[in-house]
């Protein structure tokens, strides 16, 4: 692991030991690298209302736009296992993905695979479709 992705794996971990998950006692943690080279790292938050809860992964996107950030250039999930992040999350990172967002999926004992957003969310919704500039193969 090089000094990088260390660093986004000690925030990740840091973030996901103040995890608020008293319902699925899954805490998850996340860490992104923005353009700026700023890190940014978030926890999931649950709520007793339970679909209220949020990603560790959307948490750390929130703290990237109060933070004056706009663009995702690596992130990086730590569960109590290598989980991959979920559909809602993925479309959130899309959001702000400009080039190549690379997600690296990391368990506690810092084992870690590496995938291209893209890879995990193909052909995704942006804001290229809403101004009629969609590339879509057409039938
Ligand atoms: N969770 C995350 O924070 N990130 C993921 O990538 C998957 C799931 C959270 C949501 C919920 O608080 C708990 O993990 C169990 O689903």
């Amino acid at each position: 692991m090089n000094d990088f992705l260390a660093e986004l794996f000690d925030r990740a971990k840091q973030a996901r030991g103040r995890a608020h998950a008293p319902y699925s006692r899954f805490p998850v943690g996340a860490a992104l690298r923005a353009a700026s080279g700023a890190v940014y790292a978030g926890a999931n938050v649950e709520n007793a209302a339970y679909p209220l809860g949020i990603c560790a992964e959307t948490s750390a996107i929130a703290a990237m736009v109060a933070g004056g950030d706009r663009e995702i250039l690596e992130i990086l999930v730590l569960g109590p296992k290598r989980i991959a992040p979920c559909g809602a999350c993925r479309q959130r990172m899309s959001e702000f993905a400009k080039g190549l967002v690379v997600v690296y999926l990391a368990d506690e004992s810092g084992n870690c695979s590496r995938h291209a957003l893209s890879e995990l969310l193909p052909h995704a919704f942006g804001p290229e479709a809403l101004n009629g500039n969609a590339d879509v193969e057409k039938c």
